[in-house]
């Protein structure tokens, strides 16, 4: 493997709607706009998380419309909002493009503005009077993280969609897919782990299986945790086990050698924490209180207290809970 090889993450970049992974009912609206009935769409808004495939869609929307036509500055523009920062752009760049009419056999225009959400509210009402004015000219597709943090007169003028973190099965069939086109070798634990640390975003998980794949080893469940920095959640079980049955010499050992061996921060162990105690197979009350415990000591952390103290208080009080 060449080490100034293309990221995987452009390369496994799917560039038609039909090869998307998941976010099945949004595909299908999707298509409708570039189907045989005619070419048409309205103002669109992508939300949801990262790396579910929110920009994606828009360059394959694009692509699916244009075909050959597509091409960047005369049929489409893709912006991004926190790096062109604020109305200035909104004012020159956006309106500067939709103004003009689209090239001869292109119905209209797409401008792809990506975090939108980052965006002030002076500058989304700019954005909103261009595209207004500009309908016959120019859609827009909005792309943002938080459709809140969108002012509701741009809300209202698009058509909304949300898409979801992707499901355990869509991501490892996309692993087992890269993974089977670069011939790598992966421990069906080393996707299991994958999955665990990446919740739902598929563009870290493409990321991380090509940092664990240049290292020329077959793919194990320690090399995901030793490149993603996350503790097998094995252990933290076991961390919690061990405090919530009393052992508290055990649970304050386990914890040192996960400092150590991890190096994470305080705050890292907690959340981490936080993540396992739903698979605890304890009372319902028994997660509430324990929830409010490690909640306390992310707090204190937050105000910068000492890191091997506070946590170690947190197991002693794991270690006198009733359960
Ligand atoms: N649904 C998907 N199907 C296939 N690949 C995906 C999908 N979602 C993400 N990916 C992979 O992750 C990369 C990043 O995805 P994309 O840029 O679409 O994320 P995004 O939703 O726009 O995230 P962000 O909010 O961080 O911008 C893609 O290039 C692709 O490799
Ligand atoms: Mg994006």
């Amino acid at each position: 493997m060449s080490l100034n090889q293309q990221p995987w993450v452009e390369k496994y970049r799917p560039r038609h709607l039909k090869d998307v992974v998941g976010q099945k009912e949004i595909i299908k609206r999707l298509q409708v706009f570039t189907g045989p009935s005619g070419k048409s769409m309205p103002h669109l808004m992508f939300a949801g998380p990262a790396g579910t495939g929110k920009t994606t869609c828009a360059l394959a929307l694009i692509r699916d419309m244009f075909g050959s036509k597509m091409k960047r500055n005369a049929t489409y523009l893709e912006l991004n909002a926190s790096d062109a920062r604020g109305i200035g752009v909104i004012r020159t760049d956006v309106k500067d493009f939709a103004k003009t009419q689209p090239p001869e056999g292109v119905p209209f225009k797409i401008l792809v503005l990506d975090e939108a959400d980052s965006t002030t509210a002076d500058a989304q009402q700019a954005l909103r009077r261009t595209m207004e004015n500009y309908t016959h000219n120019c859609r827009f597709i909005l792309i943002c993280n938080y459709s809140n943090k969108i002012i509701l007169p741009i809300q209202s003028r698009t058509s909304m969609f949300r898409f979801s973190p992707l499901s355990k099965e869509e991501i490892v069939g996309r692993i087992n897919y890269i993974a089977s086109n670069e011939k790598i070798q992966i421990e069906p634990e080393a996707i299991e782990a994958l999955i665990y640390v990446v919740n739902g975003d598929l563009r870290r998980a493409v990321n991380y299986l090509q940092a664990a794949a240049s290292l020329g080893e077959k793919i194990t469940e320690e090399l995901v945790y030793r490149i993603t920095g996350k503790i097998n959640p094995q252990e933290i079980q076991h961390l919690l086990k061990a405090a919530l049955s009393r052992e508290f010499m055990i649970a304050k050992r386990k914890l040192d050698t996960l400092f150590k061996q991890y190096g994470l921060s305080g705050r890292n162990i907690i959340k981490q924490c936080h993540q396992e105690i739903f698979n605890l197979d304890i009372s319902e009350r028994a997660k509430v209180d324990i929830l409010k415990i490690l909640a306390e000591f992310e707090f204190r952390l937050s105000q910068g207290a000492t890191e091997e103290i506070q946590l170690n208080a947190m197991l002693a009080k794991l270690a006198i809970m009733d359960l």
